[in-house]
């Protein structure tokens, strides 16, 4: 397997003072990884400087083997990597269709690729199917998390990154949102999902755990269904 992304030294702040202290990973090709941590930690930070949303004051990401150096937020979708940001954010005075055809703007020229990906995220979650042409704001918060994920795919990425896809839904929501990422993998793209909640590990493959900035273990799943683990860096 091939390290699809490569983070190497990121230091990233919002001022003067970082908030990530040097921050080094890899994503393998074909794998779903989480990155967990407390509130703070630093997931956020990370995920956005991979799309490219914030600069880092030093460190590089390295996608398909090549440093994204100082690409464009919209130069990296076209690249293969899309991000599903924290809070869902989708618009809500649109369709459900319309707001899955607005992320695949940078596909637009290929009609045959934005109707695959539109079959396929309904595909994914038959609740929007059912729901295609209703106004994204009258969907439950489930719902509304599944759409953000949707618009992400229209894309279609090679990498994935799905921010805090759990936050403020049920167990059983959640659920579905995470397993669907055992065949978003299955057709091909990598996820790096971000959460506080290990309710999430089960459906990893690897565990990544960030605590104040740094990363403090890195390994499978398994290992960090352990109690120790939990406890020392999930406050579980
Ligand atoms: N826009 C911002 N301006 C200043 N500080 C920020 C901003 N966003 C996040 N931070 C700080 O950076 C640290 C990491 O935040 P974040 O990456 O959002 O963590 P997480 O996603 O793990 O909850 C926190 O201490 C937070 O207060
Ligand atoms: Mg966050």
């Amino acid at each position: 397997m091939m390290a699809l992304l490569h983070v190497e030294g990121l230091v990233v702040g919002y001022g003067q003072f970082p908030v990530l202290h040097g921050v080094d990973f890899t994503v393998q090709e074909g794998e779903v990884c989480v990155l967990l941590g407390l509130n703070g930690a630093g997931k956020t930070t990370t995920v956005s400087t991979i799309a490219g949303l914030l600069r880092p004051q030093s460190g590089r990401v390295h996608f398909a083997g090549r440093d994204l150096g100082h690409k464009s937020p919209s130069a990296r979708v076209s690249a293969g990597i899309s991000l599903c940001p924290e809070g869902r954010r989708v618009f809500p005075g649109l369709t459900v269709r319309q707001n899955l055809k607005l992320g695949a703007w940078t596909r637009r020229k290929s009609s045959a690729v934005v109707r695959d990906q539109m079959s396929l995220v309904l595909d994914y979650f038959p609740r929007l199917s059912e729901r295609s042409g209703q106004l994204a704001g009258t969907l439950s918060g489930g719902e509304q998390q599944m759409l953000a994920v949707g618009r992400a795919l229209m894309s279609r990425p090679k990498l994935l990154l799905i921010d805090e896809a759990s936050l403020g839904l049920s167990p059983t929501v959640a659920r579905v949102v995470w397993e669907v990422t055992s065949r978003i993998k299955a057709d091909g793209t990598t996820v790096l999902m971000v959460e506080q909640n290990a309710g999430a590990l089960p459906f990893a493959d690897r565990a990544l755990i960030m605590e104040k900035g740094t990363l403090v273990y890195t390994g499978v799943g398994d290992e960090v269904q352990q109690v120790n683990l939990r406890e020392a860096y999930l406050g579980a």
